[in-house]
């Protein structure tokens, strides 16, 4: 039977991401006192970055980091670290360079790591999930295709974390920031479906009007590999926080 996500409505991006960012934030707390990490797994788009601020406003108010370990969904194949629009960069410019965490607990896929090497690395990746205790809480967002990380339509639900080719309309929702879609890479590093789905929890945020229709695609019962997103119905513990906008096709 599938498990379709709950969702919850709030009245703007801000107050579905103080929303998560205060989950967040209790959680940490709870396992900080039973002396346990904090596992948690990032995205990066314009989604989250309302929620990156509010927990950088929480630090600044008392919440600690240093037991926190973070996985990153995904990254491009061929961009430097230093390059502005590598997740590396997004990451820390929007969040990790404003808390307390300890760099060697960020992980991030090396979007530089030689072809030969590429398998190794997506799998130490996945061991590294594993050794830190498996991810508590992940955080998605989701493409226009449905996409969760870069598993595009026709994902497999099989897959760890692995090298994908872009969908053209992942290419064309990136071509603003890298100048044109000659310029957006065409592969990238991704989590799995399988990877995300062995999550704790998942928080997928969505915002504004342009994700309506794909919402309401996830959140309708039946799950295929066209909408990546909809693999979310066989897990047990997923929520939706959607702005009025996202939610406008739900009941
Ligand atoms: C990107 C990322 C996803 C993100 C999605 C939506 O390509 N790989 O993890 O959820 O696209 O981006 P945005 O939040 O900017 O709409």
């Amino acid at each position: 039977m599938p498990d379709i996500p709950s969702y919850r409505l709030f009245e703007s991006p801000q107050s579905a991401s103080r929303a998560v960012a205060d989950d967040i934030s209790q959680l940490i707390r709870s396992r900080d006192n039973k002396g346990k990490n904090t596992v948690l797994g990032l995205a990066t788009g314009n989604t989250p970055i309302e929620l990156y601020e509010e927990l950088i406003r929480l630090h600044r108010a008392g919440l600690s980091f240093r037991n926190v370990v973070t996985f990153n969904l995904d990254e491009y194949i061929g961009i430097d670290r230093e390059h502005c629009e590598s997740y590396w960069q997004f990451m820390h410019s929007r969040l990790f360079n404003h808390i307390d965490i300890t760099p060697e607990n960020i992980h991030l896929p090396d979007g530089m790591v030689c072809a030969d090497d590429i398998e190794s690395h997506c799998s130490t990746y996945e061991k590294q999930i594993k050794e830190a205790g498996g991810i508590d809480l992940q955080v998605l967002g989701i493409g226009r295709n449905g996409h969760i990380g870069f598993n595009e339509p026709g994902a497999s639900p099989d897959l760890a974390t692995h090298v994908t080719q872009l969908n053209e309309v992942t290419i064309s929702d990136a071509a603003a920031a890298f100048g044109g879609p000659d310029n957006v890479p065409q592969y990238a590093i991704t989590m799995g479906v399988k990877t995300i789905l062995a999550a704790q929890r998942i928080t997928l945020l969505a915002f504004g009007s342009s994700k309506a229709d794909i919402v309401k695609r996830a959140l309708t019962p039946g799950i295929t590999a066209e909408v990546p997103a909809t693999y979310l119905q066989s897990h047990h513990n997923t929520t939706f926080f959607l702005d009025q906008e996202a939610g406008e096709g739900l009941n």
